[in-house]
């Protein structure tokens, strides 16, 4: 297992992308630190991987890991609301499996410089991929009261959001650690004691602001429309999801594209001639997968994780 980062729900993916052709080629949108593509390569012994990630350290970590697969894999540094021009580089239009685990990596949250948690100090950064837009802290700097307590409640559901970010916005934090102990004194005492009894007071802050600088939900719904698009007669589509906002996105895109469309009622239409759906929601995935008792015990990353899968019709 590689320090990077433990992949999720892995038997659950292969599970998913296993009825696609042992040649296939799939593209692993969030390659991270390997280990799915890796699963992936060595499971499904003739596939090819292409390995898409904003975060060059993914890249570059991935690559030197996957190396000894040779031409199997390739890896593209891009966000993957660009995957269909992604595609279109490599002179491809259609795949047979497209993956994508959302959120962020173990190495991105342990690396301290990268400002994700507010587990030490170090400036506030957050971005997954350090080449582009402004830091958090960047955001802190020109955010006024009322839009931050919007994404703090919007992206983090906190209850406190309005006096939190009028305390942000007084003390304008540049460090995780000011920022972590801003939130922490802005609550107030009784709020502090219940909250600070399942997670670290500024939990729901830290996520906000990283969904908000790495635009998560927009990439998310750039993916989301064009994803299924790109799938080959066959292909599958798995998306694991970490938190509510994804996984309602994700299901009602789902849901959508696997329901025929509605004639009005009465046509003399015979049932083998009704219209389908153009994509329909594996059975066994009908709830999408969450992780097993063993899964739980050895990685408590996967409390939340839950994959949803897509086929497109044949
Ligand atoms: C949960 S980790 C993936 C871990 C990976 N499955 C593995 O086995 O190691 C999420 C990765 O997706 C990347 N990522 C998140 N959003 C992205 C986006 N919109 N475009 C490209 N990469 C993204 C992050 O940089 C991070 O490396």
């Amino acid at each position: 297992m590689s320090a990077y980062h433990v992949p999720v729900l892995v038997e659950e993916v292969c599970e998913a992308l296993a009825p696609i052709a042992e040649a296939a080629t799939i593209v692993d949108c969030t390659l991270g630190g390997g280990g799915h593509s890796e699963a992936i390569l060595s499971r499904l012994g003739a596939a090819h991987v292409i390995g898409v990630d904003r975060d060059p350290a993914a890249i570059q970590f991935a690559s030197e890991r996957l190396a000894s697969f040779g031409d199997r894999f390739c890896a593209v540094h891009a966000p993957f609301s660009g995957l269909r021009a992604i595609l279109a580089d490599l002179g491809i239009t259609e795949v047979a499996g497209i993956l994508a685990d959302l959120g962020v990596s173990s190495h991105q949250l342990d690396r301290r410089e990268r400002g994700f948690s507010f587990l030490g100090d170090a400036p506030l950064d957050m971005r997954m991929d350090p080449t582009v837009g402004p830091t958090a802290a960047e955001v802190l700097e020109a955010i006024d009261a009322r839009t931050l307590a919007r994404l703090l409640r919007d992206f983090g559901d906190e209850p406190d959001a309005q006096r939190i970010a009028s305390a942000i916005v007084e003390v304008r934090p540049t460090t995780t650690a000011a920022l972590a102990s801003t939130v922490e004194n802005a609550m107030s005492a009784r709020q502090r004691r219940q909250i600070g009894k399942r997670i670290h007071p500024a939990t729901r802050t830290f996520q906000a602001l990283r969904i908000h600088v790495n635009r998560e939900l927009e990439e998310l719904d750039r993916f989301l429309a064009d994803a299924p698009g790109l799938l080959l007669p066959g292909g599958r589509l798995a998306v694991i999801t970490f938190h509510s906002l994804e996984d309602r996105a994700t299901k009602r895109r789902f849901v959508r594209l696997s329901k025929a469309a509605d004639l009005p009622q009465g046509l003399p239409i015979a049932a083998a001639d009704m219209p389908k759906a153009p994509y329909t929601i594996p059975p066994s995935f009908r709830q999408g997968k969450t992780a097993s008792e063993a899964e739980l015990s050895t990685n408590p990353r996967s409390r939340s994780a839950r994959v949803r899968v897509l086929e497109r019709a044949a």
